[in-house]
């Protein structure tokens, strides 16, 4: 493979983390970007083994503009290129009902989950204009699908990744640009802990499999989207929720 660079957002941990670890096997060069620096740095030394050039840390807090901006930057200062940006990093924000959920809450949910994924695509496609080419793949979810019970900040939020991808797919359809996004259900990762158990209980005997799905079992999609061999897909809505979404 020619050389390579992917930027995957929240990539400390969880999904984004296993994101990391694939594309890296699939031989990209990875920037494990999140606001959490000491986890990511901790990730990239466990990811990067003995090649250590192919993967590296760095803090982005992807609800800030300037942040963002300089996470390109400096990307693009260290690896010369970003053929691929993962706009993964998420929160689960307010459960429970809309009258108890805080305006604070429901407005956090949107800044890390619907702005962030506008602030770092649009920091990053200056570039993939220039080179007329790239790809980015967003994190949606299944809740913005169908709307999870009690989880309305984030069910808008993803329900907002959709749209975005579709209308900037369209955009940029003609320009060597392909935009998708991933609608997982649940994934057993440490975000559940910011569910309660009877929301997870709802989520789990939603999906016809009876079980959770892995974050490998994502990233496995991502890595797809991610590849020059996904040539005839943009502005689509990818499934992984072991039948919960057939449509
Ligand atoms: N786990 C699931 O069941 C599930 C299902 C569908 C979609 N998703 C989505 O997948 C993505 C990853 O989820 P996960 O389960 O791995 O979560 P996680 O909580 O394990 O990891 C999220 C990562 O995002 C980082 N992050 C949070 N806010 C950030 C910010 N402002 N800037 C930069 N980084 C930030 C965190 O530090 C963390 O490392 C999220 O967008 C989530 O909504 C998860």
């Amino acid at each position: 493979m020619t050389k390579r660079v992917a930027v995957v957002t929240g990539a400390a941990r969880g999904i984004g983390k296993a994101i990391a670890e694939r594309l890296l096997r699939d031989g990209f060069i990875v920037a494990i970007a999140d606001l959490n620096e000491p986890e990511a740095q901790a990730t990239s030394r466990q990811l990067a083994g003995t090649d250590s050039d192919k993967v590296f840390a760095i803090y982005v807090d992807v609800t800030d503009s300037a942040s963002v901006r300089q996470m390109v930057d400096t990307v693009l200062a260290r690896a010369g290129q970003i053929d691929v940006l993962v706009n993964n990093a998420g929160i689960g924000g307010p459960v429970g009902p809309i009258a108890a959920c805080s305006e604070e809450g429901w407005l956090r949910v949107m800044a890390v989950n619907l702005t962030g994924v506008f602030l770092c695509s649009k920091a990053v496609l200056p570039h993939m204009l220039a080179r007329g080419a790239g790809r980015i793949v967003n994190m949606a979810s299944i809740a913005g699908k169908e709307g999870n019970p009690a989880m309305a900040a984030y069910s808008t939020s993803k329900a907002g990744v959709i749209g975005f991808t579709k209308s900037l797919a369209k955009e940029v359809a003609t320009q060597g640009i392909y935009v998708n996004c991933v609608a997982p259900a649940l994934i057993e990762t440490e975000l559940l802990q910011q569910f309660t158990e009877e929301a997870i209980n709802y989520m789990v005997a939603k999906i016809p499999m009876g079980r959770m799905g892995q974050a490998q079992e994502v990233a496995a999609l991502v890595a797809w989207l991610a590849s020059e061999e996904c040539t005839f897909s943009t502005g689509a809505v990818f499934d992984v929720s072991g039948g919960r979404a057939t449509y």
